[in-house]
C-alpha cells in the first residue's frame, strides 16, 4: 500500500489507533451558552470520523465555568454532561475513531467573556496583552481547586466511555500561563524556577492519576517554543520557554504518568506561527472582531488598528510567519527535540496535508503521528484520499486562515471561496454541520 506508515496502528500505553492521523483541535460555538452539547458538534466530528482519521482530539472543553473562553462551547465541569459526551464517543466510535477530550482552563486568554464572570484567574494578574482582558493570581487555594477541576474532567471523560483526555498545555491558555517564564511572575513555590512554574501542571497530572487510575489514556499538548515577543503590538513581552526546557517538562510529565506528548508551538493564541497562514484575512477579521470589543480593555484598540491600518497590522503579523512552502511540518524539529527527552509517542501539529511529508516525517522518527487541524476542515476525507493513493488532495488547505477569524462569530467551517464552485457551495458545506437538526 501506497502510504503504509501512515495507516500502521500507533500503540500508547492505554490506547491504539488504527492509523496515525488525528485530527487536531478545532473549537467551533456549535454547542448551548449553559455548557450543555449539541446535535451539531456530533455532526461535526462524525465528518472526520467517517473521513477515517484515526482519533479525534477534542477541541477546547473547559473544566470549569472560569476557564471558558467563548460561550457556546459544551463543558465538562458537571457530572450532568456525561451522557452528552457519552453520544459523542459512541458516535465517532461506530467508525472505529477514537475520541480524546481536550480538558481545558483559558486563564486569563479569551475571546468573548459572557455574563457569568468579569476575571480570569491566571498566575498572574497582568491582564492578557492581546485582548486585555483583566484576571487575577490564583491563590493557592484556587489552585487546588482547579487541579481538582481537571481531574474531575477527566473522571467525567472516563465515565462517559471516551478513550482518553488531554490536557491543554499548549497556546498560552492557563498551564501555558503557569510554564511560561514570559507570563508567570509569581513569587511563591509555583513561579520562578521551571521546576516550580511546572509545579502546577504536574500536580494536575496526579490529581487526574489518582483520580482515573493508570490505566486511562493522558497526554499533554505543549508549546515546545514560546515565541511570545513574535507580534510587537501585543507586546507580550519576553520571548518565553526554549525548546531545551519544554523537553525537560515533558520528561517530568512522563514521570508523573503522561501517556504522550502533542508538540504545539507559540505563547499566545492565535499566534503568527499558529496556526501559521500565508497571510492574515485582515478584511474578513474586522467583520468578526467586533464581536469582541466590549469584552477586553485592549479589544477596542485592536478593532480600529485593524480597521485604519490593516496592511500594518498584516506585515508585523507577517514578519515572523514561515513561508507558505516552510509552514507543513513547521514543528517537525521540536517534535524531534521532545522525541528524543521521552521515551512515549510524540504526536507532532502543523501544517501537515501531504502523504509522502508525513511518511517521510515518520519514517525518519521525527513523531510517532500527526495531528491536522486545517487540512480536515478543508477536506474533512484527507485520510481517505491518502488511502486511494493519492499525495494530497485536489483542492488542498490554502492556510489563508479565514476559517479561523470567522470562527468568533460564525460557524466553524473552510471559509475559502477559491476552494468551491460558488459562493453558494461555501455556504452549503459550512451550513451542513446543522443537519441533522437535534440532539435527544
Ligand atoms: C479554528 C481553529 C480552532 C482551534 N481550536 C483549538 C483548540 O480548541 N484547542 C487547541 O489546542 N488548538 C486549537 N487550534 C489549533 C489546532 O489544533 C492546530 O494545532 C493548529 O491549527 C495547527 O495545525 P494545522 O496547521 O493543521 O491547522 C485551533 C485551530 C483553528 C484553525
Ligand atoms: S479557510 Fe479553508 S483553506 Fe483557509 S485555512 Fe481554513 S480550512 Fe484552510
Amino acid at each position: 500500500m501506497a502510504f503504509e506508515p501512515i495507516f500502521q496502528p500507533l500503540k500508547f500505553r492505554n490506547l491504539t489507533v488504527k492509523n496515525r492521523i488525528f485530527r487536531s483541535n478545532v473549537a467551533g460555538r456549535f454547542d448551548n451558552y449553559d455548557g450543555s452539547g449539541s446535535q451539531t458538534r456530533i455532526n461535526w466530528e462524525v465528518k472526520f470520523a467517517k473521513g477515517g482519521v484515526g482519533a479525534i482530539i477534542s477541541s477546547f472543553v473547559p473544566v470549569h465555568l472560569r476557564g471558558r473562553i467563548v460561550p457556546n462551547y459544551a463543558m465538562i465541569d458537571h457530572d450532568r454532561h456525561i451522557p452528552f459526551w457519552r453520544a459523542v464517543g459512541n458516535a465517532v466510535h461506530e467508525y472505529d475513531c477514537r475520541f480524546i477530550l481536550q480538558l481545558s482552563h483559558g486563564g486569563r486568554q479569551r475571546d468573548i467573556q459572557g455574563i457569568e464572570y468579569p476575571t480570569g484567574l491566571s498566575s498572574t494578574s497582568k491582564p492578557d496583552p492581546s485582548h486585555g482582558f483583566q484576571c487575577e493570581a490564583m491563590t493557592v487555594d484556587q489552585i487546588r481547586a482547579t487541579v481538582d477541576a481537571f481531574a474531575e474532567g477527566a473522571r467525567r471523560a472516563r465515565e462517559a466511555g471516551l478513550d482518553g483526555v488531554e490536557l491543554h498545555g499548549a497556546n498560552g491558555y492557563l498551564i501555558t500561563q503557569f510554564l511560561s517564564s514570559a507570563i508567570n511572575d509569581r513569587k511563591d513555590e509555583y513561579g520562578g524556577s521551571l521546576e516550580n512554574r511546572a509545579r502546577f501542571v504536574l500536580e494536575v497530572v496526579r490529581g487526574i492519576r489518582k483520580k482515573v487510575g493508570d490505566d486511562f489514556h493522558l497526554q499533554m499538548k505543549i508549546s515546545v517554543q514560546e515565541n511570545c515577543d513574535a507580534v510587537s503590538f501585543f507586546n507580550i513581552g519576553p520571548s518565553g520557554n526554549t525548546a531545551a526546557e519544554s523537553a525537560q517538562v515533558c520528561k517530568w510529565l512522563v514521570e508523573a504518568g503522561v501517556d504522550a506528548i502533542h508538540a504545539s508551538t507559540g505563547g499566545f493564541f492565535p499566534h503568527p506561527q499558529n496556526p501559521a497562514g500565508s497571510d492574515l484575512p485582515v478584511d474578513q477579521l474586522v467583520k468578526t472582531y467586533d464581536t469582541m470589543i466590549s469584552s477586553g480593555d485592549g479589544a477596542f484598540r485592536n478593532y480600529l488598528m485593524f480597521r485604519t491600518t490593516p496592511d500594518l497590522v498584516r506585515r508585523e503579523w507577517q514578519k515572523t510567519v514561515p513561508k507558505p512552502e516552510e509552514i507543513e511540518g513547521l514543528n517537525l524539529p521540536d517534535a524531534r527535540r521532545v522525541k528524543e527527552a521521552v521515551s512515549v509517542p510524540v504526536i507532532c501539529t502543523g501544517g501537515f496535508q501531504t502523504a509522502s511529508f508525513i511518511t517521510a516525517a515518520l519514517e525518519r522518527g521525527d513523531c510517532d503521528a500527526v495531528s491536522i487541524a486545517r487540512p480536515l476542515i478543508a477536506n474533512n476525507d484527507l485520510v481517505e484520499i491518502f488511502r486511494r493513493g493519492q499525495d494530497r488532495a485536489d483542492r488542498p488547505c490554502t492556510y489563508c486562515n479565514k476559517c479561523l477569524v470567522n470562527v468568533v462569530e460564525n460557524p466553524l467551517g473552510c471559509y475559502e471561496e477559491a476552494r468551491y464552485p460558488s459562493r453558494e457551495a461555501m455556504i452549503a458545506e459550512i451550513m451542513s454541520v446543522f443537519t441533522p437538526p437535534q440532539f435527544h
